[in-house]
């Protein structure tokens, strides 16, 4: 039986990468600071602990695995790492983390690592025309990302890509771009703006106004997280030496974004827009390079994925005010 090693399984994507990899029939252990909070996990064995400490990362990393996936990280959506607040936290706890993994990933021989980096990493200069962003992955440098948490996620993937040259470690980085869906953060602070405008309209009686940060005129592209997996799945297997993008082609402002959860809801939804924290003016995936080296992009649209993620939100919003 093959073995898999989920470090950050009490997330939000790794919830889900632990369900997949249990339906293909491994043994799975997670690791996280702690439980996941909207699912019951499907790991076989979950430690919980700090992988930031350097001996309980050797205490979890066993020799055997066949795949290790590094998604443990210090993240959010834009509300929290584009107001500057936790920049050093941001930085410190997932660069810890990642010189950790890398490391002794390498010391136990791991024969398959994949670290998961982010759009956030592409330089500020080519996301200022929200109709026409560059996200190609060879446009990376120079570097110029607009947060810590992008530079912190720049220089990891070039802590893994250097353990891949020195040490033959066989490690694949994926860089997301803004990932949704049911069992993710949707509230306090840390939730992105799909999960956002879900809860948001959730909370809303039809006729309702309800805030945007920004214009609403920013542009992003949103991947629903059952194609993330699969996309990361493939990405680990294959013999893609360097970082790829996983994410949609489908770009949309946030204004759009909120009408289509808005017609999902069949309520009416005014939009009242507030100063707030934007990030970039516009992203958007570019899966030139995804298609070749993998022969696979994801391809499903982004209303799909945000009917089954309103769905969800809306039963969380019921059951709070319950
Ligand atoms: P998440 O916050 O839901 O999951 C990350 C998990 O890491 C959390 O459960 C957290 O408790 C755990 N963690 C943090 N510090 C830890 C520590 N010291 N020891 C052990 N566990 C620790 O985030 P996610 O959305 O599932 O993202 C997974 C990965 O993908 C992250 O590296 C993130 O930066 C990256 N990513 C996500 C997106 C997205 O849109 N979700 C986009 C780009 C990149
Ligand atoms: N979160 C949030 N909440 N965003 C809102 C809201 C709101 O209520 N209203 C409008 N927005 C706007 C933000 O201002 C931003 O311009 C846009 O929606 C997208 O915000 P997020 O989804 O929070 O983040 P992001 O796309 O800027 O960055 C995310 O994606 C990266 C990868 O592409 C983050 O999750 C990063 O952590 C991730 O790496």
């Amino acid at each position: 039986m093959k073995s898999a090693l989920v470090l950050g399984a009490g997330g939000f994507i790794g919830g889900h990468l632990v369900k997949r990899l249990k339906k293909e029939g491994f043994w799975v252990r997670g690791v996280d600071l702690k439980f996941h909070e909207h699912a019951e996990t499907h790991a076989d064995d979950f430690v919980i602990g700090d992988l930031r400490e350097q001996d309980f990362c050797r205490s979890i990393v066993d020799r055997g695995f066949d795949e290790v996936y590094q998604l443990a990280a210090d993240m959010g959506g834009a509300g929290y790492i584009f107001t500057g607040e936790h920049d050093a936290d941001i930085m410190h706890n997932s660069a810890t983390i990642n010189l950790n993994v890398a490391d002794i990933a390498h010391k136990r021989n791991i024969k398959s690592t994949f670290y998961s980096s982010s759009a956030c990493m592409y330089p500020a200069y080519n996301q200022e025309d929200p109709d026409n962003p560059n996200c190609k992955e060879e446009s990376a440098y120079p570097a110029a990302p607009d947060s810590e948490y992008g530079w912190e996620k720049l220089f990891s993937e070039r802590l893994f890509l250097s353990y891949n040259r020195n040490y033959g470690l066989r490690n694949r980085v994926a860089r997301y771009h803004n990932i949704f869906g049911p069992e993710g953060t949707w509230d306090g602070g840390k939730e992105k703006a799909p999960a956002a405008i879900c809860r948001k309209v959730a909370r809303a009686k039809s006729g309702d106004a309800i805030e945007i940060w920004g214009d609403g005129l920013q542009t992003r592209s949103f991947l629903y997280v059952d194609e993330c997996v699969e996309g990361t799945l493939r990405l680990i297997r294959s013999d893609c030496e360097v970082p790829v993008n996983i994410g949609s082609e489908e770009m949309v402002t946030i204004n759009q974004l909120v009408d289509i959860v808005a017609d999902i809801s069949g309520k009416k939804i005014e939009k009242n827009h507030i100063p707030g924290p934007t990030g970039v003016r516009g992203r958007n995936s570019e899966n030139t390079l995804i298609k070749e080296k993998l022969g696979w992009a994801p391809s499903q649209t982004l209303r799909s994925g945000l009917e089954k993620t309103y769905e969800w939100i809306e039963w969380q919003v019921r059951r709070n005010a319950a």
